[in-house]
This record gives structure tokens, sequence and C-alpha cells, in this order.
């Protein structure tokens, strides 16, 4: 069940039985000279959407605008600062628990959001511990390349190459879902640097077409949906073991 796509008292009805939720969270930045702007929001609404479809679980909208400073040297890059992803973080989450959802699962498609969608879980903990009062509600923060089997199976499909940012594995998951936006490119090199992440302007200098360490020209549309199949299944297991905790 998609929540945009519901009514009010369709939602009301879920929450009589259910009370945990999937919010896809992501990034809409430069993804190299062949990946698409909305990659990192793409691939998680992509593996969630097709979960979807096999089992009863809500999904959230998704939270498509994340923690992408270093890439604003980039046209099309839209970035939230730290500060102001965790303050809209914290109002989406409060938003869903002022309605009774207990359990609220983010399913990540960009490795630089994670460390301040960890603190905005860490500063709504915070408000409840130095209240000392019970906060009524659990987060938990998977990214999409950590269910179960994916990163194996990307290693077995891109051995050389996969590299940290536009990767072919990213990309394949696009090209699976929006086959008429295929791009092609020339890779020079073939396989982009590695090297630290810090403000816009020495990113583009040190990685002048957006990859990081990867060689996103290995990415097929069918090893793509190999990867959503394979994440979307993982997905549902992970949100089942969630909604399934106990409150101590
Ligand atoms: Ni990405």
């Amino acid at each position: 069940m998609l929540l945009h796509l519901s009514t009010w008292q369709e939602i009301e009805d879920v929450l009589k039985t259910s009370q945990t939720v999937v919010i896809p969270i992501g990034s809409n930045e430069q993804h190299g000279p062949t990946g698409l702007l909305g990659t990192d929001w793409l691939c998680p609404e992509i593996i969630a959407h097709h979960a979807e479809k096999s089992a009863d679980i809500l999904v959230a909208p998704t939270f498509n605008i994340g923690m992408a400073q270093h890439h604003l040297g980039f046209p099309g890059t839209i970035a939230l600062r730290p500060s102001t992803f965790m303050a809209a973080i914290a109002d989406w989450a409060l938003s869903l628990a002022a309605h009774g959802f207990t359990r609220l699962y983010f399913l990540n498609g960009h490795g630089g959001n994670v460390a301040t969608i960890e603190a905005a879980f860490s500063e709504l903990y915070a408000e409840a511990s130095f209240a000392r009062q019970p906060r009524g509600f659990a987060c938990r923060l998977k990214n999409w390349w950590d269910l179960r089997g994916v990163m194996p199976l990307a290693q077995r499909q891109f051995p050389t190459g996969h590299g940290s940012h536009a990767t072919p594995s990213e990309i394949a998951i696009t090209q699976w879902a929006y086959p008429d936006h295929i791009k092609a490119a020339n890779y020079a090199p073939q396989i982009a640097p590695t090297g630290p992440i810090r403000e816009a302007r020495d990113f583009r200098a040190r990685y002048p077409d957006g990859r990081m360490g990867s060689d996103p020209g290995q990415a097929t549309p069918e090893k793509g949906g190999e990867l959503v199949k394979m994440a979307a299944e993982a997905l549902l297991e992970d949100v089942k073991a969630f909604a399934a905790e106990v409150a101590p």
C-alpha cells in the first residue's frame, strides 16, 4: 500500500492492525555522465515499491532530498545541509508517530545521508531521554545495498569497478525501472579515481566527471532487475523482523 495513493480513512484502518511504515530516503545529486540525478532516491523507492506489490506493507512518500553538499559543484544537485536535513527528518518522524506509527523504517539510498539520519534519530531519542519519558516509536535505518544478499550479488556482477559513487549497481537498478532513460558515455578513465569527500569545489577537482571508483558502463537493466528482486525480498524480511520487535 502506498500512502500517497491512499485516503486518510484507509490509513486510519491500516493503523488498527499495523503500526509500521517504510520510508524510502535518498538524495537528488549528480551521478556521473550516465547516472540519473534521482538515482539515490529512485533506488530505495524502486525497491520498496517492488516489495509492496507482493506484500502487505505501507510505503510512505519518498524523502528525495538529502545531505549532498559535496555534489553542489554539478548542476541539478539539490542539497539540504545536515542541520536542515535533521530537522526535516524529525518532523516526518513526529508526524507519522503522532498518527500512531511506532515502527519507522527508513530505506536509504545515499551513503552521505547515513551520519545525519543517525544523528536525527539520536536527537529524537534524546528528547525523550531528557524528559524521562518513553519515546513511543522506534526508527530503523537500512541502506538498500546492506539488505541481505545484495552486496554479494553486486560483487559477483561487478567484481571490479563497483566503486562508491555512480556505481554500476545503482545505475543498473534505475536502468531496469526506467529503460527509456538509459544514457551512454565514453568514460576516461574507465574506472574513476577514489579519495576523500570534502566541499563541492574540492570534490569536482578530484572527480571531474562525478564518479568515485566506479565503472558504470558495466550496468545493464537485467543486472538491475536481479538486484531489485533480491533487495525487495530481503526488505520484506527485515521489515517483518522490525515490526515484530517487542518493546521492553
Ligand atoms: Ni548514489
